[in-house]
Parts: C-alpha cells; sequence; structure tokens
C-alpha cells in the first residue's frame, strides 16, 4: 500500500480547512458550543410539550380529558356519520379510569360505559356456589356436542340458560335453537350476516329508532361490509326490506319498546339484554325470532364476554353459526363452563332451600338500584338544572308485585338553557358520562351508568348534589 507522503499530490483545502490544521484547539470549542446550542434547543421543546403537567398520574389523567374532548367532536345529531368517525367514538371511551375506583374525592368519576361492577359484591357474597376449576387437561377440544346444530355449545350452559328462563319467564326458550356468542356483540353481527340476503344488488338497511345504543353503528360500519350498513333512526327510514334493531328495555333511555316498522319483507332483532327483573318489571315471557341475552348485564360477568341468542327459524340458525364458525371457530369453552356455574348459582338462589342458596341476584340487584335511583332522583330534583324520564309501575310476573323501573342507565338532560353540551358540561366537574350524540340525539343528553360500584357512584351523587342553578 503506498503511503500518503509529501510526494502525493495534495488534495486543495479550503481557507477553513487550513485554519483548522494550523488551530485544531478551536474547532473543538466550536464544535462542544454547537452542541451546547442543540441541547438547549432540545430541553426548550420539551418543556413546552410537558408544560403543566405534574406527576405521571397527572399526565394520564389530562390525556383522558383531551381524549374525552374529542369524542364530544363526533357525530352530530341526526347526521348520516362516516363508519370511522364512529368506530373511534367507540375506540376511545376507554381511558385510564375505565374499570377503576376512584382515587380520592376529586377524583375523575368514570360512568361512560356501563361497566355492570356493582354485581361484584353480590357474587362475593355468594362464595364458593359461583366457583369453578377447570382441570389443565378438560374442555380442549373445539367441539362441544356434534349432535346440537349450534356443534360448539356446552350442553350444561344450554340447560342453565333454559332453566333460567323458565324461572324468570323472560322468554320463551322452548322451540328456538341456543346459540352462543363471544358476548352478544358477536351475536348482533352473526344476525346481521345471518339475515342479509347474500346476493342482493344493495346492502341491507340497518335501522333502530332513536335514541339507540351507541355501539349499534359502529359494530354494524366497522367492515364496511357489502351486506348491510347502518341507515340510522327507524322511525324515519321508508324503504321496504331493513332489519331493525330493538332493544327492550332500552339502552340508553329504558324505555320499553316495540318494533316501529312494520313490513312483510323486513326483519328484527330483539335486544334483550336488561329484560331481567332487576331493572323492570317482567309483563311477559318475549317470543320474538331472534332474541338476544348476555351474561354482562344478567348476572354482571361481563368479562366472560358471554352471550346466547334465541333464534327461531333454522336457517336463520344455521348461518348466525356459520358466521361464528368464520369469525371465531366457535365460543370460549371455559367461559361458557364459567357462565354455567353463574347461571346454576342465580336459579339455585330461587329455587333450593335457603339452608342451601339462599342468595338472590334479583332481588339483590333491584333493591340497589332502586335505592341508587331514588338518591339520583333526589339528586336531580335538587339541582334544578336536570331532568330524567318517568317510568310505570308494572305487574312483574317474576316477583308477583307491583313494581318500578330502575334502568342500567340514567338517560339525564340538561336543562339549563345556556348548556347545549351536557357531557362537557359534567366533564368539566370530572363526570364522564357518554353524550346523546352518540345515541343519534342532541348532546343535552347523557347516558350515565348506574351499574359501577358503590363507592364511584356515591361520589358521583356527592359531586352532582354540588351543582345548581
Ligand atoms: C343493549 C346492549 N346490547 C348488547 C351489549 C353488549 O353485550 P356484551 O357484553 O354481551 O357484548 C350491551 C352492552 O352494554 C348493551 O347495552
Amino acid at each position: 500500500m503506498p503511503k500518503v507522503s509529501d510526494k502525493w499530490p495534495r488534495p486543495s483545502q479550503s481557507s477553513l480547512q487550513r485554519r483548522v490544521l494550523r488551530h485544531p484547539g478551536r474547532i473543538w470549542v466550536l464544535l462542544i458550543l454547537g452542541s451546547l446550542t442543540l441541547n438547549l434547543v432540545m430541553i426548550a421543546l420539551l418543556a413546552s410539550l410537558y408544560e403543566g403537567e405534574g406527576t405521571p398520574g397527572c399526565k394520564a389523567e389530562r390525556s383522558i380529558l383531551v381524549a374525552e374532548e374529542k369524542k364530544s367532536v363526533v357525530a352530530a345529531p341526526q347526521q348520516q356519520s362516516t363508519a370511522e368517525e364512529l368506530v373511534s367514538a367507540e375506540e376511545i371511551s376507554v381511558s385510564s379510569t375505565s374499570g377503576k375506583r376512584p382515587a380520592s374525592k376529586d377524583a375523575i368519576v368514570n360512568l361512560d360505559h356501563g361497566d355492570p361492577t356493582m354485581f361484584e359484591s353480590f357474587w362475593k357474597e355468594m362464595g364458593e356456589h359461583g366457583d369453578i376449576i377447570i382441570p389443565g387437561w378438560q374442555a380442549m377440544s373445539y367441539f362441544s356436542d356434534v349432535t346440537n346444530l349450534c356443534w360448539f355449545l356446552e350442553p350444561e350452559f344450554a340447560n342453565e340458560v333454559r332453566r333460567l328462563h323458565n324461572l324468570v319467564g323472560n322468554a320463551v326458550a322452548d322451540g328456538h335453537f341456543i346459540i352462543v356468542g363471544t358476548g352478544s356483540t358477536q351475536l348482533f353481527q352473526a344476525a346481521l350476516y345471518a339475515l342479509s340476503p347474500p346476493d342482493a344488488p344493495e346492502p341491507m338497511s340497518v335501522v333502530s329508532a332513536v335514541p339507540y345504543y351507541s355501539s349499534y353503528p359502529a359494530v354494524t360500519d366497522y367492515l364496511q361490509s357489502g351486506l348491510y350498513r347502518w341507515a340510522g333512526d327507524a322511525s324515519m327510514f321508508d324503504g321496504d326490506a331493513y332489519i331493525e334493531l330493538v332493544c327492550s328495555p332500552n339502552n340508553p333511555d329504558g324505555s320499553v319498546r316495540e318494533a316501529v316498522l312494520k313490513s312483510r319483507n323486513g326483519k328484527t332483532i330483539h335486544d334483550l339484554a336488561y329484560y331481567w327483573p332487576q331493572y323492570t318489571p317482567i309483563t311477559d315471557a318475549a317470543d320474538h325470532d331472534i332474541m338476544l341475552f348476555t351474561v354482562s348485564k344478567s348476572t354482571g360477568h361481563a368479562g366472560t364476554r358471554l352471550g346466547w341468542a334465541l333464534v327461531k327459524d333454522k336457517d336463520v340458525a344455521k348461518r348466525m353459526i356459520k358466521f361464528i364458525e368464520l369469525n371465531t371457530i366457535g365460543v370460549s369453552k371455559d367461559s361458557q363452563l364459567r357462565a354455567a356455574k353463574i347461571l346454576k348459582a342465580v336459579s339455585d338462589g330461587y329455587e333450593l332451600p335457603v339452608s342451601q342458596n339462599n342468595h338472590r341476584l334479583f332481588d339483590f340487584g333491584r333493591q340497589l338500584l332502586s335505592i341508587r335511583w331514588q338518591k339520583l332522583q333526589e339528586a336531580v330534583k335538587a339541582s334544578d338544572i336536570f331532568s330524567l324520564p318517568d317510568f310505570p309501575l308494572a305487574l312483574c310476573k317474576f316477583t308477583g308485585e307491583k313494581t318500578g323501573t330502575y334502568p342500567a342507565f340514567a338517560w339525564l338532560k340538561c336543562e339549563k338553557e345556556e348548556v347545549e353540551d351536557c357531557e362537557g358540561f359534567l366533564r368539566k366537574h370530572n363526570i364522564l358520562t357518554r353524550s346523546g350524540r352518540h345515541f343519534g340525539v342532541e348532546p343535552k343528553y347523557v347516558r350515565i351508568s348506574m351499574l359501577d360500584r358503590d363507592e364511584t357512584f356515591h361520589l358521583f351523587i356527592e359531586r352532582l348534589s354540588t351543582l345548581h342553578h
């Protein structure tokens, strides 16, 4: 290798290079100064980003409020919103306070979701009647009962579903196929799939009367299916072919509902998630073509992610089963076994002698909810800012008594003239609720969960009581 020597012609040097070679110390000074300047600029930028934020905990709370602020921008009332807007509305409703107990007196009270944690105390009392142990070798196969149309349905779970409906008298299970789903959310999608003709020139219109459950539009449109699409308020729909979603008692306003459309080509899905004695008088055994139920709202086991459908028509049932087969190859057996034990404990509480099981879920739920509703009504009356719907008394065939209605959600209206956005107004007081916009109506309304833990509910009432005209 030739050595670089004076003999080799030198590349021409700029004056700067020459100065550097002559004074090597100066370049280090320049470099250090440059790096210091850059560091200072970076520190200033970061400081401006974190300005006003304290501990990491505070940071998290702040980001929730920002997310919640964004939420209130979506889906103007009565407007046809895009699927993207609706889906993001659902997504950002999960925040760091979701599912948690409030940590202090002025903590955020999150009543945005219908998280049924108020039932935890009942199941703690229930003790081992609600427990299960699943040995490592058990429930391993995909298949549950290949002689059943719904081959992934655990027979134990199906038996307890029929037993509970017979006990409560809220739905006719006989003459219906039972289909199990990962929450009634999966069954809802399975039903849309089953009821939409595969060869129709246009996607089937999916409608529900306002105020409708906020997940209906989002879940209908998030995959932009060619089979069906969200078409808004059922009362405004004037086509002939449709799928109408009837939620009764209704989420968000607790009203008892029937289908508003009556065409021969129309189909209905009855979402009866709240048709249980803790929420409403059981006036009749529902006997519709497709009825959806879920353990989330009946027993409070939302995390088990289990629902069931009672379906009259065999072909519709087959298509729903096909959907679940393609979507998740069946439904968790572990969850079904747990839910079977939970439903059994509920029925046993009413059917076995008190000495064997004296825990009565519906009595517990009704008593607690009636106390909560009374507290809420008192606070609302005292505030002079809000109003709540009234509910009639009715004879409950389950209890044999004339009873009130205690919905899982309070549908609160802000009567203050200057407040258009009730959700935003309550958010300023650290109370998170869901705006009427998500349910297809004005933002003067908000939906508030009545199913949270005692601490959260009490804090909510306390805070609401400080708000006056
Ligand atoms: C009316 C209604 N249907 C269905 C669901 C969802 O039930 P699941 O948890 O079983 O998916 C909810 C949950 O809030 C609901 O309010």
